[in-house]
């Protein structure tokens, strides 16, 4: 129900610049979990799996998002991987128990066909390595299988495997979320920071070109958080390129007023984690930036509540639900923090792509399928390339359990230089109000359209599904004049809004 209008205003200026966005902001990932390889882009029986076993259908609708780098194989599941598991001829290669999931890992989609469906799908790979059950010795061998031309055991091993060109991947993980108490062999910050180190210094000896990605903490509720971040770069800061941080927000509390508010979270989550590098820089006297991989972020479904699933069986269905518009309002809005932290934030990665919080769905005999998340992504990735700048805006603010003056607007601007375009992502985080903000753009020259796509449900718990997946989709509204550089945009309750700015 709209209780009300409210107003406000916001500027957007050419010199307001936050950063250059750097495409690998809006990553992917892929890990060896619940249906999201086998059944999810792998499921040789269905009737889209191509001569590979890929489903064509789940490739398309990723080869669309555009996604620049997906993570991969893990999550948790990389702290047990034996990486030469998943290589060479298939009916060779073992079954595994995988201790991360409790699942049956049958290694049919490995290393090899993994790389083949990403240069499908347009998308680099961002590789991890094991820092759990296994350390330097290994990781420095699935590098050398990877990156080394020829001439040394495991490059030449590769060629053995049909794969002469090196893989020649860019940015590497150094484990994953090894702070949390789930995590195969979790470590201390300060064993941790050790083997990152060492482990970063032979792979550099390697390849020279790489980039690391070291684990920060796994979240702000863990009590580690942040001294596990400061002790980790304290002891890698030389080695590592990124501090990794994951984060999954959730409506767990059913308050939609304050989980319309949470990616209020993220923006201070970043802001603490940049905060720590900088001091470690500061403490080294160092000159060199620290930059973030958001490697994992998303929302958990309102409708997910808890896995029950038998352990042990292959491609459990693990973490799957339906996302509600209040879900989207919050992953755009995540999106949104992402931008506005574009100067640091220079790789995020959606966890994850199809089945496990998945903006991508498949029905096992059936249907792939979107959920309502899908869309904010797809805007962000098509328009959101170029220059991030800051919308200054006044206006409404709120006040919930754990907020407080929260402006109901957030938003934030991208140039597109070429085209002199300007895009601006948009929600309104209020369930009831409509918001009226008035538009100034300055220094841009005079624009003459606005095309407004707009995403909203008058029902907070309504969601897409296989039978009925339009519910929730986006609405590309009429296009509207922009007199002088002025344009009073209407942002309804609860909505994910683009406004697309052209020039005559
Ligand atoms: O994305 C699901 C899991 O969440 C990942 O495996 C892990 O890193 C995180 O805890």
């Amino acid at each position: 129900m709209v209780l009300a209008i409210q107003k406000g205003k916001a500027v957007i200026d050419r010199d307001y610049i936050i950063s250059r966005i750097d495409p690998r902001i809006y990553g992917g990932f892929i890990e060896h979990m619940g249906r999201c390889v086998y059944e999810g882009i792998y499921d040789p029986q269905h009737a889209e799996a191509d001569e590979q076993g890929f489903r064509q259908d789940v490739l398309a609708m990723v080869q669309d998002l555009q996604v620049p780098i997906i993570r991969y194989p893990g999550g948790n599941f990389v702290s047990g991987f034996r990486w030469e598991d998943s290589v060479g001829p298939k009916e060779e290669r073992p079954v595994r128990m995988d201790a991360a999931w409790k699942s049956i890992e049958p290694n049919e989609v490995g290393l090899g066909e993994f790389d083949g469906w990403a240069a499908r799908a347009g998308s680099d790979v961002m590789m991890a390595v094991n820092l759990g059950t296994r350390g330097v010795e290994a990781a420095a061998q699935l590098l050398e299988y990877c990156n080394v031309g020829g001439g040394t055991a495991m490059s030449e091993l590769r060629k053995r495997h049909g794969r002469q060109a090196p893989y020649g991947y860019k940015v590497w993980c150094l484990g994953n979320e090894m702070d949390g108490p789930w995590q195969i062999c979790n470590k201390s910050a300060e064993d941790y920071g050790t083997l990152a180190r060492e482990t970063g210094k032979v792979m550099k000896r390697i390849d020279p070109s790489i980039e690391l990605v070291a684990c920060g903490s796994s979240g702000i509720h863990l009590p580690t958080f942040p001294q596990w971040d400061a002790t980790v770069m304290d002891l890698c800061y030389e080695y590592a390129d990124y501090l990794s941080v994951h984060m999954y927000l959730d409506n767990k509390e059913e308050d939609l007023d304050n989980y319309l508010l949470k990616a209020v979270n993220m923006d201070r989550y970043i802001d603490a984690i940049t905060a720590t590098c900088d001091y470690v820089k500061a403490k080294k006297r160092s000159d060199k930036v620290m930059y973030l991989s958001f490697d994992e972020w998303n929302v958990v479904p309102g409708t997910w509540k808890k896995n029950d699933v038998a352990p042990w069986i292959h491609a459990p269905a693990l973490c799957e639900g339906n996302y509600s518009m209040a879900d989207a309002l919050v992953f755009g809005n995540m999106l949104i923090s992402l931008l506005k932290h574009s100067d640091r934030v220079r790789i995020a990665c959606l966890a994850q792509l199809v089945n496990v919080f998945g903006p991508i769905m498949t029905d096992r005999a059936g249907t792939a399928w979107k959920q309502c998340v899908y869309y904010p992504y797809l805007h962000a990735s098509l328009y959101g390339r170029g220059i991030a700048l800051n919308v200054m805006a006044e206006g409404p603010v709120t006040s919930t359990r754990d907020f407080s003056d929260v402006p109901l607007l957030d938003a934030v601007a991208v140039l597109d230089e070429a085209s002199g375009d300007i895009t601006v992502f948009a929600v309104n985080r209020s369930a009831n109000d409509t918001l009226e903000i008035a538009l100034e753009l300055r220094g841009f020259g005079d624009y003459a359209r606005c095309e407004r796509i707009v995403m909203q449900h008058e029902d907070g718990g309504a969601f897409n599904s296989a039978a009925q997946p339009n519910v929730i989709v986006p609405q590309q509204l009429s296009t509207e004049r922009v007199d002088g550089g002025r344009y009073t945009a209407s942002f309804a309750p609860m909505s994910w809004n683009v406004l697309r700015l052209k020039q005559v």
